[in-house]
């Protein structure tokens, strides 16, 4: 179905190459959701990098510098965004030492003394102010400490970043790793020849930037089902009053441009019929099942209620491929998990082709005991979304390439 799968499928992977005496730079995305103690809640994304990593160890390189971000800090420095909350997992999931780095720059001779297993932490590329704006200079200073780059951040491969993409233009080897190409073989099975009809079931509270996306990938689903902090601005473009809950006012003329669009697509979109409500997440006193339509003055909306997961459920039963990304509420919060949850068990109890995506609906797939029961669980949620909708993404673009597959 999708050409930009056949593209990203035909990069160099680290398998490739030869990395013995070389400093090799991998870009990992370590951004996993944690609590309000930095204590890490689901390390996925940290265990699916070490494949890449190892081989490295394994075939002698002369060390190793691991370059990620973590949330999105404002290009300077903020403790609760440190990396180095992350190095004690890191290093115990690896079974050795890493070392943190603040600064990469000053430690650029540590990083070319051949020191076999050698591994480098770098403090969160997105306290440097160019990394989103993929600032040749940035991308000149992380180029200059590696001989081979490795792009193994399937998370963030979406992003045209200094780390993700600029980098590539400076470094002569430039390789994926071995998530990027696992992940790529997942969605290839998926979309490639996909085994119709194809439900997108989105939600999560990262409403701004996945409503976007949501037009373009209208043209390769067949359902489009919506929950979590993403419905309410779908609810709220039908006319209803959502009172004290997350929507985005910006995003309204969209959500109404996605159902035009979804109508005149044939594409059939759920929303919720009822939802849990509450006075207060941090403390809630009131809790309640209401009609979409009847949020009580004050109230947030935390969760899906049981006619919506009912309505869902049957939706997602008559589908053969369903690819899930983002929680149907506050799921982190036990009263508003049941939604989230009870998507999760019958996601994983059809007989389709199922992939979620996105370190939060991982997460709770994984709290709702359903990890096994799914076909495949990617580490990318906006990255996911962008594969469904036919890009190349950029950290895939400006790799190298096997000779045989380049037209
Ligand atoms: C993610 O969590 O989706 C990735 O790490 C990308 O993060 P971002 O949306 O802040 O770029």
């Amino acid at each position: 179905m999708t050409s930009n799968l056949d593209y990203m499928r035909g990069v160099k992977s680290l398998r490739d190459i030869d990395v013995s005496g070389k400093r090799v730079l991998i870009r990992v995305d370590f951004n996993v959701p944690v609590d309000a103690h930095n204590n890490i809640t689901d390390d996925r994304r940290i265990r699916s990098a070490l494949p890449t990593i190892n081989y490295c160890i394994d075939h002698n390189a002369c060390s190793i510098t691991l370059v990620s971000h973590f949330g999105r800090p404002k290009g300077q420095y903020e403790e609760k965004y440190s990396l180095k909350h992350i190095r004690k997992r890191l290093e115990r999931l690896l079974q050795k030492k890493v070392e943190f780095v603040e600064d990469f720059e000053a430690s650029k001779d540590e990083i070319a003394t051949c020191s076999l297993e050698r591994v480098f932490l770098l403090e969160n590329i997105r306290f440097y102010e160019g990394e989103k704006q993929n600032d040749p200079a940035l991308s000149k200073k992380l180029a200059s400490i590696c001989d081979v780059y490795v792009n193994d951040a399937f998370g963030a491969s979406h992003r045209q970043h200094a780390s993700t993409y600029g980098v590539t233009e400076y470094v002569e080897t430039k390789v994926a790793g071995f998530l990027m190409m696992r992940e790529i073989e997942a969605f290839s099975k998926a979309l490639q020849e996909p085994v119709r009809p194809i439900a997108l079931v989105v939600g999560g509270a990262k409403i701004s930037s996945k409503i976007t996306l949501l037009k373009a990938v209208l043209q390769k689903i067949d359902k489009l089902i919506i929950g979590g902090a993403m419905s309410n601005t779908f609810l709220k473009a039908l006319g209803y009053d959502m009172q004290a809950s997350l929507y985005e006012e910006a995003y309204i003329e969209t959500a109404r441009d996605v159902l035009e669009m979804a109508r005149q697509n044939s594409v059939k979109i759920y929303l919720p019929v009822d939802i849990v409500i509450t006075d207060s997440i941090e403390a809630p006193v009131d809790v309640k099942v209401v009609p979409a339509q009847d949020v009580l003055a004050g109230f947030k909306a935390v969760d899906i209620g049981p006619a919506t997961v009912k309505l869902f459920g049957e939706a997602i039963g008559l589908s053969n491929t369903i690819i899930w990304n983002g929680p149907m509420g506050i799921y982190e919060v036990d009263k508003f998990s049941k939604g989230t949850f009870k998507i999760a068990n019958i996601i994983a109890d059809s007989y389709a082709y199922t992939i979620v995506g996105g370190g939060d609906t991982a997460d709770a797939v994984d709290r709702a005991s359903e990890a096994e029961n799914f076909s495949f669980i990617s580490t990318g949620g906006g990255a996911s979304l962008e594969l469904l909708e036919g890009k190349i993404l950029p950290g895939f673009s400006n790799l190298d390439r096997n000779l045989d597959t380049i037209d």
